[in-house]
């Protein structure tokens, strides 16, 4: 295998929660384990925060900042670890579910008090139609949380994924007292804030050893006891190939907020996490270990600062290395096309690089080459698949504004859809344009964008749907009738696939049950 050191020290994840479950205070955790940032509050002061602002303009400004931080690399016990940030507050959107296509395997963070919440839900959607591998991370266990066992229960019925616990909590909030580590049998005591190289441990090898009533009082001592006997009995050891096929999560409690448990999973995490894996594409496998290169673009950002109107290609590297300025093969524009300043997105900085590996992210300066899925090459032919679009969940009428510019609203729409910003569909028959986002923001967005770049001037319209289904079938005559009799709530993509845009889940549930020969599909792909 070609590269092999550099493939196998790289892990590429993303963590995944709802909003203020603690993902950007553990973000920061893991990056100062890693030394990429020295204090505390660094990627902080650059999240976009949910009180700050509705100004989606500013919200930009941020987000163009924090391009950064959209990759954050560091090196932790020899592993280049490369974190693919998932935005979750305000601008929530459909980058979010395409960043989880570029990633390898993903933590998701659950917060103790609220539990499964509905982003994560949504989130995890999409990791289990690709079988990510999962590590959950249970966190605030500092707080009055639910039980333990409730949790976990919760957990797996919600996410439909069994889980493995890896350590245990020993009570929650005020008597919090610390995790016992069911793998190396050691007994972890809290104690807030704690700095990457003090630690509380234990090895307690029997746990019928008075040393556990010492360090935790009689009445813990037991309920633990019970405790692991009951997990000891249930889960036994951890299936590394069921956590790699996506089957089982291995789970940790803890505390992002003080640093607690947060090494434990780190160090489990780089010892099972996936390394950079094969990928399918339109002919065939494409492996990392292959000596020439590959990559696919997953996420397109674009600047909204006038002073800055550059965009930028987020790739995700495949297989074989990537060298500045040689030429590498468009596939779908069939080009050959060279990149003189590829960054690479470490936690400080943006810094042009000379090289970069499988599993990597490098940011592509870009004039207006690229869409969303888009393969380069070493001159073969392929695209990466799996690269779907899932189904908006707002939908809005795009209605022109200013008739004399119809023709620049229709190349704005196209191009902004391109970037992956929205999705646009055309109403059969009645040509009415619909657009689609996961989250509202966007719309602003695509307003503001319209008119600043295109000079066109729109409105939208809220409609009444929420979910769009791709529709197939083996039989073209059911499929023609069925968008003819439902033709309010038909509609073709952009690439001209029939779509049905259902109003409610009951309707939506009706019409699966009564066409039994249409398959209503929740995502696309963006290439067939
Ligand atoms: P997010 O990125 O998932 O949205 O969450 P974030 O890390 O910003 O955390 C949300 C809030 O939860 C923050 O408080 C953070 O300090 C707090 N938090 C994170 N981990 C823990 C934990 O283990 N225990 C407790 N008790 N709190 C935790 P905030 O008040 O919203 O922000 P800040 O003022 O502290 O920055």
């Amino acid at each position: 295998m070609k590269y092999e050191k550099e493939i196998n020290r790289r892990r590429t994840f993303a963590i995944i929660s709802h909003p203020d479950a603690g993902k950007t205070t553990l973000t920061e955790k893991l990056l100062l384990f890693g030394g990429a940032i020295q204090t505390a509050g660094a990627v902080k002061s650059n999240k976009i925060k949910k009180h700050a602002t509705s100004d989606f303009m500013e919200i930009e400004r941020q987000r163009g900042i924090s391009v950064a931080t959209s990759v954050m690399t560091f090196e932790y016990k020899n592993c280049l670890i490369n974190l693919l940030d998932t935005p979750g507050h305000k601008d929530f959107a459909e980058d979010t579910y395409r960043t989880l296509t570029a990633v390898d395997s993903v933590i998701l963070v659950i917060d103790s008090v609220n539990g499964v919440e509905d982003q994560t839900r949504r989130l995890m959607e999409v990791c289990r139609m690709r079988d990510t591998p999962v590590i959950v991370f249970i966190n605030k266990m500092d707080r009055d949380g639910k039980n333990r066992f409730d949790l976990l229960e919760e957990i797996e019925k919600e996410l439909k994924i069994s889980l493995h616990p890896m350590t245990l909590p020993i009570n929650s909030g005020k008597d919090f007292k610390g995790v016992y580590n069911l793998h190396n049998k050691s007994l972890l005591l809290f104690t807030a804030n704690t700095k990457a190289d003090e630690e509380d441990t234990f090895v307690i090898s029997n746990l019928n050893d008075k040393i556990l009533d010492n360090k935790i009082g009689e009445r813990d001592a037991t309920q633990l006891r019970e405790d692991v006997e009951l997990v000891d009995g249930v889960y036994g050891e951890l299936n590394v190939e069921d956590y790699l096929a996506g089957k089982i999560a291995p789970v940790f409690f803890g505390s992002a907020v003080n640093n607690f448990g947060v090494k434990e999973m780190l160090d489990t995490f780089i010892n099972v996490a996936p390394t950079p894996l094969c990928r399918e594409t339109s002919i065939r496998e494409v492996c990392p270990g292959e000596e020439k290169f590959s990559g696919f673009v997953f996420k397109i950002h674009a600047n909204l600062d006038p002073k800055h109107r550059d965009r930028i290609a987020f790739m995700r590297i495949c297989s074989g290395k990537f060298e500045r300025n040689k030429y590498y093969h468009h596939v779908r524009l069939d080009k050959d096309i060279r990149f003189s300043n590829p960054y690479s997105f470490l936690a400080r900085s943006k810094d042009v690089i000379e090289d970069a590996f499988p599993g990597d992210v490098i940011g592509l300066f870009d004039t207006g080459n690229f869409k969303i899925g888009d393969t380069l090459t070493e001159g073969e032919n392929f695209f990466f698949t799996g690269i779907p679009t899932f189904s908006p969940e707002i939908f809005k009428e795009l209605v022109n504004k200013d008739p004399m510019k119809t023709k620049q609203l229709e190349k704005g729409i196209q191009q902004l859809t391109d970037e992956g910003v929205a999705q646009l569909f055309t109403q059969f028959g009645g040509n009415k344009k619909i657009i689609g986002c996961v989250g509202e923001l966007q719309f602003e967005v695509i307003q503001y964008r319209l008119l600043q770049e295109y000079g066109a001037a729109c409105e939208f319209r809220a409609l009444p749907f929420y979910k769009a289904c791709w529709l197939t079938s083996n039989d073209e005559k059911k499929l023609e009738d069925f968008l003819r009799f439902k033709q309010t709530n038909s509609a073709e993509d952009k690439d001209g696939n029939p779509v049905y845009l259902a109003q409610s889940e009951w309707f939506l549930n009706t019409e699966i049950t009564n066409n039994p020969d249409i398959e209503f599909h929740f995502s696309n792909e963006v290439h067939k």
